[in-house]
């Protein structure tokens, strides 16, 4: 195991109808609320109406910042940022999927900052404050709920990137499955192939002697597994629901990553896809990571072996190892179309223009991954 330093601040307020605790909760921070969120789903479920009802009955003053689109804008970042600064908002409440609350984040750190909060993304401003943020999740993906990442797109440079701080972190987020009861069919299965993926990058590494990280990360990705059944029968079926909200939190919180190492390289080459074509970011998961890991199997065969004997039940008898990690990355594949998530770029319409572009897009920086090194080179070739 590697030497680690763990701490996570976020307060997480989790169960049914927690929701009605958001006014008390913001009313802590101070009265002025910018209230984001996205394209409407929120009016549709009636939370919006809820969330507004609720402020109010606390005496908050609350400003609106919506329309988020998925795969969100550094154009709507700044005029969020341009609010806060006008308004002297005392705290960003961001209601949503990862797009809205990864929109709060750079909002709410954008408010303490003079410059450009794209600045943040090229590496030209350190993150050092934020106004405080509390988010209402709608969608389980992310892990954006509980951890220090934040990920936009720059419509102008046609760039989809990160920034990981610890400054980031919300203040608060409550976590109500019921509220992601109206999840589509389609987001729903995204979601969870964006859990299974966050779990994958911290599992597959080659760090000896981390049998707890490994049983955290198995005992998730089972859950998911089985929960992915029981939604994908009923999508309103709350105790599906909260349990793989959970599983949402705590596949992207830093914890399973403790003392291994996260790889994150399907990830960046995943940004790349989502930043040129706007393509659901779960979506492009479920292609690029059973090519990800045909291409890195030989550094740790024992490891994919491990995988598919205790997540899908694969027998090793009469099999040599690779043959047992094989199989297992075919029954990822598999179950991925199952539920319904693409598996080629074909199917979501992608073609071999613009591959070299992404590769060298992704690489500009130096090689991506911990697992094993991907060069421009390496990236095309999974890509192809
Ligand atoms: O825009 P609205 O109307 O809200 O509709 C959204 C959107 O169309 C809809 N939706 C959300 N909750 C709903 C709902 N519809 C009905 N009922 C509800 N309860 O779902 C659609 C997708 O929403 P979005 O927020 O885009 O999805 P997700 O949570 O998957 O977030 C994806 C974004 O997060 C980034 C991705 O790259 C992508 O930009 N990521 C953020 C990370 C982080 N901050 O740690 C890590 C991830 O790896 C990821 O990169
Ligand atoms: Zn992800």
């Amino acid at each position: 195991m590697l030497n680690f330093e763990y701490q996570n601040p976020t307060r997480v307020i989790f169960g049914k109808d927690e929701t009605k605790r958001v006014g008390k909760e913001c009313k802590k921070y101070g009265e002025k609320i910018l209230f984001i969120y996205g394209q409407g789903s929120i009016k549709k479920t009636g939370l919006y109406d809820k969330i507004l009802s609720l402020l109010k009955e606390e005496g908050l003053l609350v400003y609106e910042l919506g329309g988020v689109k998925p795969n969100p804008l550094i154009s709507k970042v700044r005029e969020g940022v341009e609010i806060c600064k006008q308004e002297n908002i005392d705290l960003v409440l961001a209601v949503g999927g990862g797009s809205v609350l990864d929109t709060g984040k750079i909002v709410a750190l954008g408010a303490k900052y003079d410059g450009d909060p794209w600045d943040f993304f090229t590496g030209k401003a350190e993150p050092k404050e934020k106004l405080p943020l509390a988010c209402v999740l709608t969608l389980a993906a992310t892990g954006s709920e509980m951890n220090r990442n934040a990920v936009i797109s720059n419509e102008e440079t046609q760039e989809k990137l990160a920034v990981k701080h610890p400054v980031l972190f919300p203040d608060f987020s409550i976590l109500d499955p019921v509220n992601t009861l109206t999840v589509p069919r389609e987001h729903t299965v995204y979601g969870i192939v964006d859990i299974i993926a966050h779990v994958f990058e911290q599992y597959f590494h080659p760090v000896p002697e981390t049998p707890l990280q490994d049983r955290f990360a198995e005992g998730i990705m089972l859950t998911l597994i089985e929960n992915t059944h029981r939604v994908l029968k009923k999508l309103d079926d709350y105790d599906a629901r909260a349990n793989i909200m959970w599983c949402s939190t705590l596949a992207l919180n830093h914890l399973i990553e403790a003392g291994a190492c996260g790889d994150f390289a399907t990830h960046q080459i995943e940004h790349e896809l989502s930043a040129l074509y706007d393509i659901p970011h779960g979506a492009g998961l479920a292609i690029l990571f059973p090519q990800w890991m045909k291409y890195v199997i030989d550094v740790i065969p024992e490891k994919f072996a491990q995988f598919a004997e205790r997540v899908w039940g694969i027998s090793r008898e009469g099999k040599d190892v690779k043959e047992v990690a094989l199989a297992g990355i075919e029954r990822t594949k598999q179950w991925f179309s199952e539920i319904g998530a693409p598996v080629s770029l074909k199917e979501v319409g992608i073609g071999r223009e613009n591959l070299e572009r992404m590769a060298e897009h992704a690489t500009r920086l130096g090689p991506l991954g911990y697992t094993k090194k991907l060069y421009k080179q390496d990236v095309l070739n999974i890509l192809e």
